[in-house]
């Protein structure tokens, strides 16, 4: 368990007139054990605010602290512990996954980057994690090639696992995925989620997904947050303009099958 607490983070790409603010002052808490959702139109600065979080992208000004540590302290200890402390789950598994090494070998490799224990315990980890995953041991021999969309992205979930992370940052994780198994992902995310303790940020361009999946929802637009409160409120009675309208699309949603999947039996 762990709480992230954002203040006031500001990320400019360029400089002069060329420059974009793509976070211009965004402050957001993610408390200990829970999903926050964040969604907004493309561009508004979702991705940024993820990369960020997983120390691929500077801030330019701005704090972020994972129970009370700064995520971005100069100290090695302290980058050691942000890369096993937070991990990062991206929309494509298949570009994030290594073709040339089967599941088993990604896994291991994970296990022993954080000192893991001999081979054998490694074996033994990559058992357990395919198990959390709900995958079947034989999997470990697979290379991605031969895994459908949704069982690479339990690879991936597995694989950012293994190191035991406390904050697992998911950016439009079911985005690339069929309609069918989208709801199956984000269900055993959430069980991983209440099993592990972990805290989520959870981002999406999928309404329904955040309803059904987050406890508290903040919206963004254009680097800012304009709305943050508890997901079913977000969805069902928005506040703020900008979110009515976002919520205005969803027949869209529907129409892409998510939100009528949600409904037809997973919600329950
Ligand atoms: N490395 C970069 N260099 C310059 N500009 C960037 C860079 N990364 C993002 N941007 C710009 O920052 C803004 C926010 O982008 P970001 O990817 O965070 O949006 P997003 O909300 O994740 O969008 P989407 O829903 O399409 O994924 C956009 O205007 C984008 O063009
Ligand atoms: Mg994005």
């Amino acid at each position: 368990m762990a709480e992230l607490l954002i203040d006031d983070l500001v990320v400019v790409f360029g400089t002069g007139r060329t420059a974009v603010r793509a976070v211009d002052d965004v402050s957001l808490r993610v408390p200990h054990g829970t999903i926050v959702g964040l969604v907004g139109e493309s561009g508004s600065g979702k991705s940024t605010v993820a990369r960020t979080i997983a120390g691929l992208q500077q801030p330019t000004s701005g704090s972020l602290r994972l129970d009370g540590r700064d995520l971005f302290a100069r100290g090695r200890a302290d980058r050691l512990a942000r890369s096993r402390d937070v991990q990062m789950i991206f929309q494509d598994p298949y570009s994030s996954l290594n073709p040339r090494m089967s599941v088993g070998e990604t896994l291991d490799e994970a296990l022993a980057i954080h000192g893991d224990g001999t081979a054998k315990e490694r074996a033994a980890g990559v058992r357990e994690l395919l198990e959390l995953v709900r995958l079947k041991p034989d999997v470990a021999g697979q290379y991605p090639s031969h895994l459908s969309g949704g069982m690479r992205q339990r690879v991936a979930i597995a694989r950012c696992l293994a190191v035991r992370p406390k904050l697992i940052v998911a950016d439009e994780i079911t985005s690339a995925l069929d309609a069918s198994v989208q709801g199956a992902v984000l269900n055993l995310l959430r069980e991983l989620q209440r099993e592990l303790e972990l805290s989520v940020l959870f981002i999406t361009h999928n309404l329904a997904a955040v309803r059904y999946i987050a406890d508290t929802t903040a919206v963004m637009s254009r680097g800012r947050v304009v709305e943050h409160g508890p997901a079913a409120q977000i969805v069902e009675s928005p506040t703020h303009p900008y979110t009515q309208s976002l919520v205005a699309a969803i027949p869209r949603i529907e129409h892409a099958g998510t939100d009528h999947l949600l409904h037809a039996g997973l919600a329950s």
